[in-house]
């Protein structure tokens, strides 16, 4: 079921199904989703309508509580087992933010502890609301820390939607921005169109606009141009994941971003939390990067624009190496170079 609501929620559980919000259709139409059939959330995480780092762990877990209630209302067999290759489902949607596969081993945690099948299904539910509202803590505490990066006065670049649209609560470095704005800080955001799926077009600037934060839309090109005139301060990004030592996958062409952050002498800022550290990667090289569609580039707007038949090189996300971050901030503060000492600080 498709519904147009007033104020839509990005993502919510009712006792009968889950609501989210299309991010493909935004910002000219806001539809609401409503469905009770995990298999949509599958495909709605595969197609970006729900996408973002945190929030693609918080709509699989919730996705796992679905599936949990439709296996108990039917007198399925074994419904542990059924449970675990949905959870396998979800992890084979996305490979690069390793926020997903956090929250599956949260919810497969809660399979292999509750016995009780009836127990199962309000244990999922309820970790699956934890995580959400876990997450909304984390991007308070985010915008809390790392406004305080940020200049009294100036231009802040960001690239790629890293807010509500992609989290369970304010964001990541939206968050930030968002704090700094409501702490009188003078900013002016440029958001990166962030092609080809232009995220930062359709949802950071329909975030932007919302939230009455002064902020200009350019094109991916257009970064390097803008700090040569002097009008970007710093920069900051989302992660989808952090290897141990610092070096961040983000949204393709925020390596491009940090490159010319640095040749311009800008800081140049993560803002990921601690859900996005993966401690088992030692570096950016071992973290797997989705490949998309060729679609996604060889056409627009429902018309072919490339040649039929021309090699498509589509990866989704990029790494920055460390040595081009200036801090990564995260919901238990600011990490500073060397980032393999400063983020093992903050893990127990
Ligand atoms: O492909 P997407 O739209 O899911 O990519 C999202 C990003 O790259 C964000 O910058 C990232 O998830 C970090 S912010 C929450």
């Amino acid at each position: 079921m498709v519904k147009h609501l007033r104020n839509p929620p990005v993502i919510s559980l009712t006792p009968s199904s889950l609501r989210f919000l299309d991010q493909t259709r935004l910002p000219a139409e806001e539809i609401v989703v409503e469905t009770a059939d995990y298999r949509r959330v599958l495909e709605a995480i595969r197609a970006l309508r729900v996408r973002g780092a945190p929030l693609i762990g918080i709509a699989a877990a919730y996705g796992v509580t679905l599936a949990a209630r439709e296996l108990f209302a039917t007198t399925s067999s074994d419904p542990h087992a059924q449970l675990r290759v949905v959870c396998d489902q979800f992890a084979a949607t996305r490979p690069t933010a390793v926020n997903l596969f956090w929250a599956l081993e949260r919810m497969r945690g809660i399979i292999d502890r509750t016995a009780d099948a009836a127990g199962l299904v309000s244990a999922l539910e309820t970790e699956a609301r934890i995580l959400h509202e876990d997450d909304a803590r984390r991007c308070a505490a985010i915008g809390r820390h790392g406004m305080e990066v940020l200049p009294g006065s100036g231009g802040v670049i960001t690239h790629c939607n890293t807010g509500a649209l992609a989290t369970g609560g304010d964001g990541t470095a939206f968050s930030v921005l968002r704090a700094a704005h409501r702490a009188g800080k003078n900013i002016h955001v440029f958001a990166d169109e962030t092609r080809p799926l232009l995220q930062g077009a359709r949802l950071t600037m329909w975030e932007l606009k919302r939230a009455g934060i002064p902020s200009t839309l350019i094109t991916d090109s257009t970064a390097a141009m803008l700090m040569r005139q002097g009008r970007v301060q710093a920069a900051i990004t989302g992660a989808d994941r952090i290897a141990a030592n610092g070096d961040s996958a983000n949204k393709i062409g925020t390596y491009g971003l940090a490159v010319a952050a640095r040749h311009h002498g800008i800081p140049f800022y993560i803002a990921a939390p601690l859900s996005t550290v993966d401690m088992d990667i030692a570096s950016g090289g071992d973290i797997p990067i989705e490949e998309r569609a060729a679609e996604e580039i060889t056409d627009w707007g429902g018309r072919r624009i490339a040649p039929e038949g021309v090699p498509c090189y589509t990866p989704a996300f990029d790494v920055t190496p460390a040595e081009l971050i200036t801090g990564i901030v995260t919901e238990r503060g600011i990490c500073a170079p060397p980032f393999d000492e400063t983020l093992r600080a903050l893990f127990p």
